[in-house]
């Protein structure tokens, strides 16, 4: 099946990335917040976003990762992205972030919902999943508020550090 090329539920809409979106993107990239928890560039460059755009590109394309923008109704600009990739078969993995101007009221736990809702309807998925660490205490709320409920904690390599950190995998079921 093709991925829509937006999704909405009135309040929030998930849409493609653009080149308007370049200027945005490379700040949330740089946001303090989004680097405390997943590994970006150390100086967000246009070539961080060029890559970007065509990893985003071939994810449609394979139908192996669908990355979608939110913006909030009726504006068209970019406060974060959520991001489904296909792990295994009929299993996704679902990792979102947002700038300041998008925190704080709902829209992530929206976006993450909506997703979330068309990977298991209409994908076919039978699993949702994401392995946060268990001290981003505001992710696992969202996630939870998303319908994503915490199932088993591992041990995993912090991609940036080497280290080991302790993750809860966070799992919506169909
Ligand atoms: C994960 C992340 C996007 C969550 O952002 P967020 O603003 O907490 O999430 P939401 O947009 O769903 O907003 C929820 C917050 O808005 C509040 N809120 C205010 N008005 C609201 C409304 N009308 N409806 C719902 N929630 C509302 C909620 O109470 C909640 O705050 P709380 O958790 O302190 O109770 C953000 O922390 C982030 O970008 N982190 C860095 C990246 C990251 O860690 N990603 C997760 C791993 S992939």
């Amino acid at each position: 099946m093709r991925p829509p090329d937006s999704i909405t539920d009135g309040v929030v809409a998930l849409r493609k990335l653009r080149e308007s979106d370049r200027a945005v993107t490379l700040s949330t990239f740089a946001d303090p917040l989004v680097r405390q928890w997943l590994n970006m560039p150390a100086k967000p460059s246009d070539a961080d976003f060029d890559s970007l755009l065509r990893t985003i590109r071939n994810g449609f394309e394979s139908g192996d990762r669908y990355d979608y923008c939110v913006t909030e109704l009726p504006d068209d600009v970019s406060l974060g992205a959520v991001i489904a990739s296909r792990r295994h078969r009929d299993n996704w993995e679902v990792a979102y972030l947002a700038r300041a101007e998008g925190r704080g009221r709902g829209l992530m736990t929206r976006a993450v919902r909506l997703l979330c809702d068309h990977l298991l309807s209409a994908e076919g998925a039978t699993c949702v999943a994401f392995g946060v660490d268990v001290d981003n205490h505001r992710a696992r709320r969202a996630y939870r508020r998303a319908g994503m409920t915490p199932t088993v904690e591992y041990l995993d390599l912090d991609t940036r550090g080497g280290e080991r950190v302790r993750c809860v995998l966070m799992t919506r079921t169909a």
